[in-house]
């Protein structure tokens, strides 16, 4: 089967990340460990904004696939903006270098201390998701004696075809205000005296690989302004939200340019030229990055044969936790013939951690096997369960690559707990 490894090459057999090999890492950081490509994350981020040519826009990476300060650094460096969920990736955005006036901030439950921390360091735009949001909003940025710049959040109420946990849009989720009352909540804001409407948003769900999903919500959008502006109300700015899927493995997912297209083509359908806001994540990182995990041992029941990793559940969990599947390809390609069909499973004490089920390997105790396409949502939902230290993660540059979080220590994890006194 052909392997799915957008940006990652064989040569010689050997997988490389540009011209770095991934044995070499393995050989030097150890396993299981997250390695990101810095070209590829830049090439992902550059086609997006190239799609958009003149076309007034803002890219804004969403943090919560992959929040590295390394990640976000380099995404800072080619003057991306960022979406954030939480204080602490505003404070993750600021350590990186990322400029506040580019970040917006999604989330159905933004704290005060949240709130005032954005208001604090003026973030663009606050996507506010409920009405008492709004009142929240409005009382402390009356309290800070500002005006604080906000899109009402709407749920389109659209089936962006995805996997239920990862679907968003649809109007039984938690997500955005129901479209029949955001013109209430628009002339809500309108009256409000420290608030400025800044735009209108929507996100419809993650890992959607049809571009129709995205056009219908933007209609929506565009529809609702149009009823804003009849009476009143100008939005000028929409915000789309992110979603836009990668190949894990067979799916015929659209380019940035089909994507970029098929927005904007919506936008003039409806006689708009508004600014367009995207909120991508998966689709600027996660073909970016593998797991570089070893086989510790092979063993075989009547039914099955088994290659236990070295990486759990704790490590990677979208195998376990979505059913995702994403290829596991060995660091040095293989002989067809010698393969066998295995059941990729982890160290965890859990029937489900399993990274892939019914593989065709060809694998010893020893071998290193690399996750693909595990670049966003990764390393940032692993935990500690079952006292397993965080894995490092690597970014390569050209021909170097560098330790950009080490490997978490037992210490370090047993650092912040305390017994009871005597
Ligand atoms: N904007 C908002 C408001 C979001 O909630 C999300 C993702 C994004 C942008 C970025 O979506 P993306 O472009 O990455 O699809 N853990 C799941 C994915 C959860 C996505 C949550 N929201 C997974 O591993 O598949």
């Amino acid at each position: 089967m052909e392997e799915v490894l957008t940006n990652f090459a064989r040569r010689d057999g050997e997988l490389y990340a540009d011209q770095v090999r991934l044995a070499d890492i393995a050989a030097e950081v150890g396993t299981p460990c997250y390695v990101y490509s810095r070209v590829a994350i830049e090439r992902n981020f550059q086609s997006l904004s190239t799609a958009f040519e003149d076309y007034p826009h803002l890219i804004c990476y969403s943090v919560k696939a992959n929040s590295n300060l390394a990640v976000l650094n380099v995404l800072a460096r080619l003057g991306s903006g960022f979406d954030i969920v939480s204080g602490g990736e505003l404070e993750r955005v600021l350590r990186a270098g990322g400029d506040p006036a580019k970040v917006v901030f999604s989330g159905v439950g933004k704290t005060k201390r949240e709130i005032e921390q954005a208001l604090e360091v003026g973030i663009r735009c606050i996507d506010v998701e409920s009405i008492a949001e709004l009142q929240r909003v409005n009382a402390l940025a009356a309290r800070a004696g500002i005006k604080a710049p906000v899109a009402i959040r709407v749920n389109p109420d659209i089936d962006a075809n995805t996997h239920p946990y990862i679907a968003t849009g649809l109007r039984q989720t938690k997500f955005g205000i129901p479209m029949a009352d955001a013109i209430a909540a628009y002339r809500l804001a309108l009256d409000m005296s420290h608030v400025a409407i800044h735009g209108i948003a929507a996100h419809i769900g993650s890992q959607i690989t049809d571009t129709t999903p995205f056009t219908e919500a933007l209609d929506r959008l565009l529809r609702l302004i149009e009823d804003l502006e009849e009476i009143g109300i100008t939005i000028e700015n929409v915000d789309i939200g992110g979603g836009l899927g990668v190949r894990y493995r067979n799916e015929q997912v659209p380019d940035s340019k089909n994507f970029v297209t098929a927005l904007i083509n919506a936008m003039h359908a409806r006689g708009f030229d508004l600014p367009l806001i995207v909120e991508p994540g998966r689709s600027i990182v996660g073909d970016a990055g593998v797991l570089l995990t070893k086989v510790e041992y092979v063993k075989s029941n009547v039914v099955k044969n088994f290659a236990v990793v070295d990486a759990g559940m704790n490590d990677l969990i979208r195998p376990a936790l979505y059913d995702a599947w994403q290829d596991i390809v060995p660091l040095v390609a293989e002989s067809e013939s010698k393969r066998n069909r295995y059941d990729v499973v982890g160290p965890v004490c859990e029937t489900a951690d399993v990274m892939g089920k019914d593989r065709e390997l060809d694998v010893v105790e020893g071998d290193i096997l690399a996750v693909c396409t595990a670049g966003a949502y990764g390393w940032v939902l692993s935990s500690n369960y079952n006292s397993r230290p965080r894995p490092p993660e690597v970014m390569v540059d050209g021909d170097q690559f560098y330790l950009i979080r080490h490997r978490e220590t037992i210490d370090e994890l047993c650092a912040a707990e305390s017994i009871l006194p005597e």
